[in-house]
């Protein structure tokens, strides 16, 4: 069962000023060392080889998730909306707490090189023998099935499922206003405030009273602006190459039997894909950048260029690229091997679409699970609408694919040997 603290806990956060913890299983769940790792993990990655400031963790995100869900909730229950099921409280400040909890160091890259899913590894680490596990049984022996599957967007009540994934969930609010803080970007702003007001529960879904619609295209418009200017920004990306692939050199040298000078055992064990929900929690960014560090001196050379490259952060360069054209491309692997560098390796192309963001879509595809419920308006006479059929701006920026292809490369090598180099390739890299 729950219990309410005998006294309330306080948070000081930049983003929401004070974040308040009323619950005791909250309070336990935040004080579990699988919840305390998150203080490890970089909310944006990489980003912070961009923008200096970004160095906030997964944990002050997940409490800030955890914030605007209590929130929205208590302003539903202080409104009396008959439509908001009492009941649900705790598995939703559940839910918004550990949603990102299986989050690895460096996410991204680590899930793409590995074939894992955060998503899997914090409904692995809510149901397996973990202290977080022995705090949800507390609540109730199935407690720890229903947090998961509103993390799995089973959960009975679509409701729940829409306060933490959705358009416009607590967790896109705080990424968003919280990234724009940390960045020191000054369009990730919008009116929270405001929106948190206009929100209501109606018929098993959120929706928003008409009048508050222009606080939304605020908030779709500082998504458009966030996805552009930080998520998407062509450092950023060259970083993650670079960090993707010591993952795949480090994988490849696994499979090949290689003896590594330096190798930490959670780091073997994801490589190896026998990594326990138990031993999870041992893996961070600290550890990462040691192996980087110590891999820096490895005798494999590309693994130990591309260590160098990430610690002293000299990553690609870029050039950008209409269409990627067979012929071209193929021209210029044979030009790379000719002055030593690897295809493999030392040339990729990049396209920002292949990132899980998107703008904003309206069309929900009920049967993908992937797919988050779109921004309905609700009118005076209880009428909903879509909010890009109600909205010119919205309607603007909807589904927009504009995005450029990168080919990234090293850009020493090129310089060093660009004798070799034919002049056709030499004026496609600038090389003089
Ligand atoms: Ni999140």
């Amino acid at each position: 069962m729950n219990r309410p603290l005998t006294e309330e806990k306080v948070f000081k956060d930049p983003v929401h000023k004070y974040i308040y913890v009323q619950d005791l299983t909250i309070w336990n769940l935040i004080n579990t060392k699988e919840f305390q790792r998150l203080r490890r993990i970089r909310q944006l990655g990489t980003s912070y080889l961009t923008f200096h400031g970004a160095e906030h963790s997964r944990f002050s995100h997940s409490l800030g998730v955890y914030e605007i869900t209590r929130k929205i909730i208590s302003q539903f229950e202080r409104s009396g909306y008959p439509d908001w099921p009492r009941e649900e409280r705790l598995v939703s400040l559940c839910a918004a707490l550990l949603h990102d909890v299986g989050h690895g160091p460096f996410s991204h890259s680590i899930e793409e090189i590995f074939d894992t899913q955060h998503e899997e590894w914090t409904c692995r680490i809510i149901l397996e023998e973990t202290d977080i596990n022995r705090v949800l049984r507390e609540v109730s022996e199935d407690f720890p099935d229903r947090v998961a599957a509103v993390i799995r967007k089973t959960y009975p009540k679509p409701i729940v499922i829409s306060l933490v994934s959705s358009q416009m969930d607590a967790d896109r609010m705080d990424y968003l206003l919280r990234d724009a803080y940390y960045t020191g970007v000054n369009y990730g702003t919008f009116d929270l405030e405001r929106i948190l007001r206009v929100l209501r529960p109606y018929q098993g879904q959120i929706v928003v009273k008409e009048s508050g619609m222009h606080a939304v295209e605020d908030y779709l418009m500082s998504r458009y602006q966030m996805y552009w200017q930080v998520y998407f920004h062509p450092v950023t990306r060259s970083s993650e190459i670079i960090l993707r692939q010591i993952f795949r050199r480090a994988k490849e040298l696994t499979e090949q039997g290689y003896t590594f000078g330096w190798m930490a055992r959670p780091i073997d064990s994801l490589i190896r894909q026998t990594l326990s929900a138990q031993d999870y929690y041992r893996l961070d960014e600290a550890l990462i950048q040691t192996a980087f560090m110590e891999w820096s001196e490895e005798r494999d050379p590309l693994l130990s260029d591309l260590c160098c490259r990430f610690l002293d952060r000299r990553l690609y360069k870029y050039i950008t690229i209409e269409e990627p054209d067979e012929t071209l491309l193929a021209e210029i692997a044979r030009q790379w091997l000719r002055i030593g560098l690897d295809p493999d390796y030392h040339m990729e192309i990049d396209f920002p679409f292949d990132l899980p963001y998107d703008v904003y879509r309206p069309d929900s595809n009920k049967e993908d699970k992937k797919e988050k419920a779109p921004i309905l308006l609700l009118d005076g006479q209880d009428r909903t609408a879509e909010i890009s059929a109600k909205s010119d701006i919205i309607r603007s920026i909807t589904g927009l694919h504009q995005g450029r292809y990168h080919l990234y490369y090293p850009e020493e090598p090129l310089q060093a040997a660009k004798d070799k180099l034919d002049g056709r390739i030499r004026a496609l890299f600038g090389i003089g």
